[in-house]
Parts: structure tokens; C-alpha cells; sequence
């Protein structure tokens, strides 16, 4: 079954594959030549990097920053309650990180050598 903890793991991991994918290929589209297919007269057309020419490379950038796109906006629906209660905190300028209902406070345990 999948759980919170599991789920949030699975939608990070997403995230991360996909923004180096996206930024792997960005970096490779600004290297690459960029004149097009000029009717088969352009050599630097069928360049390759990594075995991909730079229409693979573009699809890659593209769909994978879809992905980036559609993972960030599941990440903040995953922790929207968070966000909204840090915000509160932040406005309200209390405690930020305040626990969950039905949480317990967080315990400070001091410990003494027994002579004070
Ligand atoms: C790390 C973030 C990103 C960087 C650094 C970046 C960089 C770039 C660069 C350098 C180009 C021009 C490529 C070329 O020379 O043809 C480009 C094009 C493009 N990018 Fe990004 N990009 C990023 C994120 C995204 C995301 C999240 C999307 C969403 C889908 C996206 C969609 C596109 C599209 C649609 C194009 C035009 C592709 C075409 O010409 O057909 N990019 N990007």
C-alpha cells in the first residue's frame, strides 16, 4: 500500500529525474548548431550528443519539463496543509512550525548529573 511518507518519496524522485533531464538538455540545445534542416543542405542537422540529434534532445527538454511542471504542482498539493500553516505562523507572527492537532509537543528533556 501506498502511503504518505512512500507517495511524497515517489513524487520527489519524479521531480528530480525530471529537472536533470530538463537541464541536461537545456545545456546540450544552447551547445548544439541551431540552422535547421535547410532542404538536407545543413551537415550540422544530423549532429548528434549522447547518440540524440537536437529534435530528440528538444523532446526530451520538453516532455521532461511537462513532467518537472506537473510533479512541482502535485508536490504543493502533497504539503499544501504545510504551506498554509507556515503562512499563518509568518502573519500571525507566532510559532511557524506549531504541531498537529493531536500531535504531541515537542518533549525538552533536561538531564543533570543529579547535583543541581
Ligand atoms: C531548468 C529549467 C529550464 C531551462 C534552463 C530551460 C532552457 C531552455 C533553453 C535554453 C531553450 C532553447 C532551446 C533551443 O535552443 O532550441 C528552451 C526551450 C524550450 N523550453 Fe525550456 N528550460 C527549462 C525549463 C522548461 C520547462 C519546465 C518547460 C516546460 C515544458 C520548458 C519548455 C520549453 C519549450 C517548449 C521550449 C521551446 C522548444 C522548441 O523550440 O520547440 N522548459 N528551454
Amino acid at each position: 500500500m501506498l502511503n504518505k511518507a512512500k507517495l511524497n518519496f515517489f513524487v520527489d524522485a519524479i521531480i528530480l529525474v525530471a529537472f536533470i533531464a530538463v537541464a541536461l538538455a537545456s545545456v546540450i540545445l544552447v551547445a548544439m548548431p541551431h540552422e535547421g534542416f535547410r532542404g538536407g543542405r545543413n551537415p550540422a542537422y544530423y549532429e548528434t550528443v549522447l547518440f540524440l540529434t537536437r529534435s530528440d534532445w528538444n523532446d526530451i527538454h520538453v516532455w521532461a519539463g511537462v513532467a518537472l511542471m506537473v510533479g512541482i504542482v502535485v508536490h504543493v498539493v502533497l504539503h499544501w496543509r504545510w504551506i498554509v500553516r507556515m503562512l499563518r505562523g509568518f502573519v500571525r507572527g507566532g510559532r511557524s512550525a506549531a504541531p498537529w492537532p493531536g500531535e504531541a509537543e515537542p518533549c525538552l528533556a533536561v538531564v543533570t548529573d543529579g547535583e543541581n
